[in-house]
């Protein structure tokens, strides 16, 4: 399975795929890494790991790349855009996205980044968590392949909220690759369910 990751700041989940695909923990690899940042360090760890990387901000030249490289999912790992409808389309139920929350809570516009850990803890939640799901045109909106909770401790901060979040992003994120390289991921009704087994893969 070939991967194309958006990006637009530190990769630690750009990282994670790297990692799990050289373990062969993920069948596949990633073959682009796109940032709309030329200064995210997501583009020095696709670097060192000799990965094609490009700085782009136009959407027709981002499907052009991703379609020029094959890829059979993109993956929007730390990604600040919301996508376009064409975009959407392009790569239809193969974009996914990682969300630091349990979506719908503290999703959707505004909620990025440390942001949505200041909200979570100022709210006095008890837990919160990480939620992959896959990409529409809303933010945070598309169908939810699969979220796990971290619990909130009464010392923790916004700062230790997120690394403690990122921990399981990572943890998930690498996960539902791997369902989608083993194509064992179905969308029925807009709710995601995993096939209990398959030999199929690409
Ligand atoms: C992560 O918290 C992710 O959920 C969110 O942006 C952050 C990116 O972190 N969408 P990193 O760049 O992968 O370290």
């Amino acid at each position: 399975m070939k991967i194309g990751v958006l990006v637009s700041g530190g990769g630690t989940n750009l990282q994670a795929i790297i990692d799990a695909c050289e373990k062969k923990e993920i069948p596949g690899q990633v073959v682009a890494v796109i940032s709309n940042k030329k200064n995210a360090y997501a583009l020095e760890r696709a670097k060192n790991h000799k990965i094609f990387q490009s700085v782009e901000n136009d959407e027709e030249e981002i499907i052009a790349l991703l379609k020029e490289k094959k890829v059979d999912v993109v993956v929007l790992a730390g990604y600040l855009k919301i996508l376009s409808a064409e975009m959407v389309e392009a790569f239809q139920n193969k974009i996914i996205n990682i969300h630091p929350s349990l979506i719908p809570s503290f999703s959707g516009a505004g909620y990025y980044g440390i942001k949505v850990h200041e909200s979570v803890i100022a709210r006095g939640c008890k837990i919160s968590g990480a939620t992959v799901h896959f990409v529409n045109e809303g933010a945070d909106e598309g169908p939810i392949i699969s979220q796990e909770v971290v619990r909130i401790e009464d010392d923790d901060t916004p700062t230790t909220l997120q690394q403690k979040v990122l921990k399981v992003e990572h943890k998930i994120l690498v996960e539902v690759l791997k369902n989608m390289a083993n194509k064992r991921l179905k969308i029925e009704s807009g709710r995601v369910f995993l096939e209990k087994s398959s030999n199929k893969c690409d």
